[in-house]
């Protein structure tokens, strides 16, 4: 029997009705929501996403701002465009399209960032929250996005044994600090494999819930999943696909067609992690200006 499919659309289009109510009542208060996206070079993985997220913007009535720089792009002169985008109160939330070209330095960057305007997470200040499991600060958008479709499709994790694929500061290492948090959507027994992990498979079977996000086509073979697991596909993979009309598909990290003889439920990909992500990133937007607005009114007397 084949697995049930997870898609993210349907969950992302409840997430997005709450966020058109929050923009509803922003909206009351004269204020819409803005996102300034900064992508550095012309990486067309990430120009497609740049380009959805500005997209996404424009559907829900955000205000977005895209910043395209060249690949030379002084490290000085992003910094300083951060900065200006700071101060900016237009603008609630800064994003910088990861990865940036090697002469810059990926820390100095996150670091510039206000952290009430960092709406990746990625600034120490919210990793740090999100570590702590306080709950005022933003939460990465993969990983929160992972989080919610499982549980809007009622896969508790509590008690469960979720294996992940995959330690980058993007999703690995967030997710893992999430789901292994006290409450709800949480209190899984959390395990993190990587690169240097010994006889992967071993450990990936032993997954009531498996994530695998390293960006590496077909790693999980149908004998690395347990009979009956949640499998979990962040990989995004470009292959060459000669019968497509473009010449090229995207594949997850999971041999799919494989895997879903013998999982009880996978994502797709496309269509699973994916819209997730970018309505995560939205809701955070939003959560930014919610933010802006409570700290602009004061203390009420
Ligand atoms: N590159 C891949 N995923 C992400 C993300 O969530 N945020 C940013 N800024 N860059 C990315």
């Amino acid at each position: 029997m084949g697995a049930r499919i997870i898609e993210g659309r349907p969950v992302a289009e409840e997430i997005r009705k709450d966020i058109i109510r929050r923009m509803a009542e922003l909206q009351l208060e004269g204020i819409t929501p803005g996102l300034a996206v900064i992508m550095v070079g012309d990486d067309p993985a990430s120009s497609s996403y740049v380009k959805m997220k500005g997209k996404a913007c424009q559907e829900l009535g955000i205000y977005s701002q895209t910043l395209r720089m060249p690949s030379n792009y002084p490290e000085e002169a992003l910094l300083h465009t951060i900065d200006e985008l700071n101060r900016n109160p237009r603008i609630n939330g800064i994003l910088v399209q990861m990865p940036v070209p090697g002469h810059i330095d990926v820390s100095k960057v996150v670091q510039a960032i206000d952290p009430d305007k960092d709406v990746d997470a990625f600034h120490p200040v919210n990793v740090g929250k999100m570590l702590i499991g306080e709950g005022d600060g933003f939460l990465p958008a993969t990983p929160h996005g992972i989080q919610e479709l499982l549980m809007r499709n009622g896969y508790e994790v509590a008690g469960k044994h979720v294996v992940i694929v995959g330690r980058s500061n993007i999703v690995g290492k967030p997710l893992a600090a999430m789901l292994m948090q006290k409450g709800e959507g949480a209190d899984a027994t959390v395990t993190v494999c990587h690169s240097r992990t010994r006889d992967l498979g071993s450990i990936t079977v032993q997954a009531d819930i498996l994530v695998c996000a390293v960006g590496r086509a077909g790693l999980i073979k149908a004998d690395m999943v347990k009979e009956g697991a949640v499998v979990i596909d962040v990989g995004s993979n470009r292959v060459q696909d000669p019968s497509s009309a473009r010449g090229y598909r995207f594949v997850g990290d999971v041999d799919f067609e494989a895997v879903k003889e013998r999982a009880a439920a996978i994502t797709p990909v496309p269509g699973g992690v994916g819209p997730m992500t970018i309505i995560m990133l939205m809701q955070n937007t939003v959560l930014a200006a919610e933010k802006a607005l409570k700290q602009h009114a004061g203390p009420k007397v």
